[in-house]
């Protein structure tokens, strides 16, 4: 078979025959698959009403996957979204030019048109199948009404804008953040800032109570608004953002962030003397014996006990520097589990990040996952925001203390929802964080992953995102994403829209490859 816009069959032995110029039959193969391939119509058929197959000319495309279409028919008209899009070719007919010269044989060949083809999704309608309606590109009014209309009676996120349809707001259904949200991009991608745009805009439209582990001090800035921001939105966020409570290393008494052993739990606190029930049974069990008791020595008062356990517990918490630990507060009330407990504040931010060692930073994170854990039968909704959870609650614990944190992430994917307990999970590639954190999540929201391996992952993790649009992503700008899921039962693609409040920890500006 022969391409129209190769070389037709008699052209190789007629330029070796030193025969008259091909050009002219050339030209003409050309303008014909030219005319025929953009007299493609673009027509959609479904024979379900719900979903459905189009093909469209190549010349002057506008369909890309993840757009709005208006299938356009006899029966009236419906918004679809292209799911998946490409390049077909098929052998349309036999064609015969005339002969070069007079008397020299005439000259035939295959016509081969290229067109688009793909797939689509109906996104309202009566559910009828249709055939050969018009398909074409959706303005942006068709599709800022559709968003409208298909707005629900829970409230409605404001994230950014459609990526494909400029000006039409992109918004996420609030309610379904009752179901854990997997938020993933390659580093850069633009994670924490649209981590931050959906805390803003939950914090404005809901009373959802927030609980942020935050291991790079990127939200300790969230409750101030930042200079430009849109005034009627700031003020709005003003009144919201009071009941934030930032909780770091280095602040005043009220807000240090603190923790009192005597508050952990023995398995945690066994991990963090890296005691193994069976290898170290003797210790293990006076560990036990003195958190059962009435009054538990502090740390430090251990290496002075009259129990030679004790003495011993004393020695261990000494030489792996447990009690230099500065999360310790001896003599002040109070912890960061309180504010955790404590339905009065809205939304606590865990500044890990202000922590000055990982260990600590792992036995704050496992103290809070497990006691909301703990607390759960008292059935107060809650969503657990744990940024950079490779670090937190990663797929390979380094040690036992982080392994602990995510059993209880992992614990808290598998039976937390029907508690209140939601998490919302952010990370930079999908096999770094536990695989049941992952395949418990209903929600996904997508920044640019940096290779196609990734984008597989994904697919096969979120199977009901269309893998075409999971594809994308590494087509992504940065700030760019996919939502999908209960949050977004459409999936769309966005351009997250401006922050409200200050970013805690932006990148530092590249002003060292400033041109000279
Ligand atoms: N939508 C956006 N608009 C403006 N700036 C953005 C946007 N998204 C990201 N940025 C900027 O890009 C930089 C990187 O973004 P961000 O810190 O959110 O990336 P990340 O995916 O969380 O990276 P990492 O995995 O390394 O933490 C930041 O300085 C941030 O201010
Ligand atoms: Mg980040």
């Amino acid at each position: 078979m022969s391409d129209i816009g190769g070389t037709p069959r008699s052209a190789v032995s007629s330029a070796a025959s030193g025969q008259p110029e091909l050009g002219p039959q050339l030209n003409t193969f050309r303008g014909v698959r030219q005319s025929l391939e953009a007299s493609v119509l673009p027509l959609a058929t479904s024979v379900d009403g719900r979903r459905f197959s189009f093909q469209a000319s190549l010349h002057g495309l506008e369909l890309q996957v993840g757009s709005y279409v208006v299938l356009d028919g006899s029966a009236g008209r419906c918004l679809g979204q292209v799911l998946t899009l490409e390049l077909d070719r098929q052998p349309v007919t036999e064609l015969t030019l005339p002969a070069l010269a007079a008397g020299a044989p005439e000259a035939r060949t295959e016509v081969q048109i290229r067109y688009a083809r793909g797939e689509g999704a109906v996104l309202e309608g009566d559910g009828a199948p249709f055939h050969d309606v018009l398909v074409r590109v959706a303005s942006a009014a068709e599709v800022r009404a559709w968003v409208r209309r298909s707005e629900r009676r829970y409230a409605t996120l404001h994230l950014g804008e459609l990526a494909l349809v400029a000006g039409v707001p992109c918004t996420a259904d609030a309610s379904g953040f009752d179901r854990h949200t997997f938020l993933c991009g390659q580093s850069g991608s633009g994670k924490t800032y649209s981590l931050g745009v959906i805390l803003e805009r939950l914090l404005i439209e809901t009373d959802l109570r927030l609980v942020v582990l935050d291991p790079n001090s990127d939200f300790v800035r969230l409750g101030q608004v930042r200079a430009g921001a849109d005034p009627a939105l700031a003020d709005r966020y003003q009144e919201a953002a009071r009941g934030i409570a930032v909780y770091s290393a280095g602040a005043m008494a009220g807000q240090r962030l603190r923790l009192h052993a005597a508050e952990i739990d023995p398995e945690m606190q066994a991990a963090l003397l890296r005691l193994d029930p069976v290898d170290d049974r003797e210790e293990y069990a006076a560990l036990a014996e003195l958190l059962a008791s009435k009054e538990p020595p502090s740390l430090g008062a251990l290496a002075a006990s009259d129990h030679p356990e004790a003495r011993r517990l004393g020695l261990r918490v000494r030489s792996l520097g447990v009690d230099r630990f500065s999360v310790w507060a001896p003599g002040e009330s109070g912890s960061v589990l309180d504010a955790v407990r404590d339905q009065g504040i809205r939304c606590v931010v865990v500044d890990l990040g202000s922590l000055p060692t990982r260990e600590e930073q792992a036995l704050v994170a496992g103290a809070v996952l497990g006691d909301l854990w703990r607390r759960r039968q008292e059935h107060r909704p809650v969503l657990i925001v744990i940024d950079e959870a490779h670090n937190v609650c990663p797929a390979e614990p380094s040690d036992q203390l982080v392994a602990m944190a995510a059993e209880h992430a992992t614990r808290i994917a598998a039976e937390g929802r029907k508690f209140g307990l939601y998490l919302l999970v952010s990370t930079q590639r999908p096999q770094k964080i536990p695989e049941n954190v992952l395949s418990q999540a209903d929600n996904l929201v997508l920044m640019r992953l940096n290779s196609l391996a990734d984008a597989a992952f994904a697919q096969a993790a979120f199977s009901f995102v269309p893998p075409s649009l999971i594809d994308r992503s590494v087509t992504f700008r940065q700030g760019e994403g996919l939502i999908a899921g209960k949050i977004s039962p459409q999936p769309a693609l966005l351009r997250f829209g401006a922050r409200i409040s200050q970013e805690g920890g932006a990148d530092v500006p590249a002003t060292w490859a400033a041109a000279r």
